[in-house]
């Protein structure tokens, strides 16, 4: 076969005659190990655990390789995760169906589920940082994040904010008081970080953090979520509190206030199809950004990858490294320990 004629292409030149060539940089694989710009870390990873009030640990359905724990199980899978690197973890607990009412008052009980679950991890191991989901919805009967107001005559919902956000603080003083390392609020009331930063000062818990979901999206992604908690709302939808998914300027202007509310940590829900919103938080903002990429995110790539349409492992690791990218300190994920055994 002839060989290219490149005299015939360029005749002016028989090689480009260019100032820089960037696949030097990407010429072994120790070149590109050097100049690698991400790199996630099982050290940046929140492990997310279902816990219920149950003896046996029940794979759930929606999210498949996760579990619904009982507390002894639950402890387990901390010691294991925390054993491959993984430092902290979140809860989220399935509260019986009879427990739970109008204004979620089981949230606040002190032998209540997520409180013996901080107590029984941080007796077992006391280095793990254990953070606690701040909202109404798995204790209400409404399955709404606050409380819920209904017009009787037109059968509107409204959730109502300032009534809910003192619950919320008296939520967060309990988990503080059972242990909590962090309370993050994922409500979207308006004025919860601040009123909860004055209930735990006000109770001596300076020295517990607040992560913020600060720009939490009225999304679908949450589906999964929902299904394994059976959470989702009776009626109507969370559009009123979480984010319209069209807007990023309104997401800075709750950026700003969870900043003059005191956050320590703001978080950006879900991750992946929003890392221009980790990004504009990042720009603006000084804090530390989390990002969660939630049970839909996670469910996709799985269930590509169970007839071998993708490749589970490797999608996995460039999703996380795209949410880090973008800007994300650290990460909720699903993946945190299966990424952590491979790292
Ligand atoms: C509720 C809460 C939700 C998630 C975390 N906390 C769901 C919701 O807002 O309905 C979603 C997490 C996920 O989808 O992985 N306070």
């Amino acid at each position: 076969m002839a060989s290219v004629d490149l005299e015939r292409f360029l005749p002016h030149m028989s090689k480009l005659d260019l100032p820089s060539r960037p696949r030097r940089n990407r010429k072994s694989a120790s070149i590109r190990g050097l100049v690698r710009e991400t790199i996630v870390t099982p050290a940046d990873l929140i492990l997310p655990l279902f816990i219920h009030e149950s003896k046996v640990d029940d794979a759930i359905d929606s999210m498949p390789g996760c579990h619904r724990w009982s507390l002894e199980g639950m402890v387990k899978e901390v010691g294991e995760a925390s054993a491959l690197g993984i430092r902290a973890v979140v809860f989220f607990p399935k509260i019986e169906d009879d427990l739970k009412t109008s204004h979620g008052d089981e949230c606040v009980n002190p032998d209540g589920l997520v409180q013996r679950a901080i107590r029984a991890v941080k007796s077992t191991y006391p280095e793990v940082t254990v953070i606690t989901d701040i909202a109404l919805d798995p204790y209400n009967s409404d399955g709404h994040d606050g409380i819920v107001q209904k017009d009787e005559s037109t059968g509107d919902l409204k959730i109502i904010n300032d009534e809910t956000v003192a619950a919320l603080c008296d939520q967060a003083r309990s988990h503080a008081e059972a242990g909590a390392d962090i309370v993050a609020p994922s409500d979207m009331m308006d004025g919860r970080v601040g009123a909860i930063r004055d209930a735990l000062d006000d109770a001596d818990f300076e020295d517990v953090s607040i992560m913020s979901y600060t720009a939490k999206y009225a999304s679908a992604y949450y589906g999964p979520f929902r299904g394994a908690l059976d959470s989702a709302p009776k009626d109507g939808d969370k559009k009123t509190y979480q984010m319209d998914p069209a807007n990023w300027r309104e997401a800075l202007r709750e950026a700003e206030a969870d900043v003059s509310e005191g956050a320590d940590v703001l978080m950006v829900k879900p991750a992946g199809p929003y890392l221009d919103i980790i990004r504009a938080i990042r720009e603006e903002v000084d804090l530390p950004i989390a990002a969660y990429q939630v049970s839909g995110e996670y469910l996709m790539i799985k269930s590509a990858a169970k007839d071998g349409w993708i490749d589970e492992d490797k999608i996995m690791v460039e999703s996380l490294t795209g949410i880090k990218r973008a800007g994300a300190d650290m990460i909720l994920t699903y993946f945190a320990k299966k990424f952590a055994q491979q790292s």
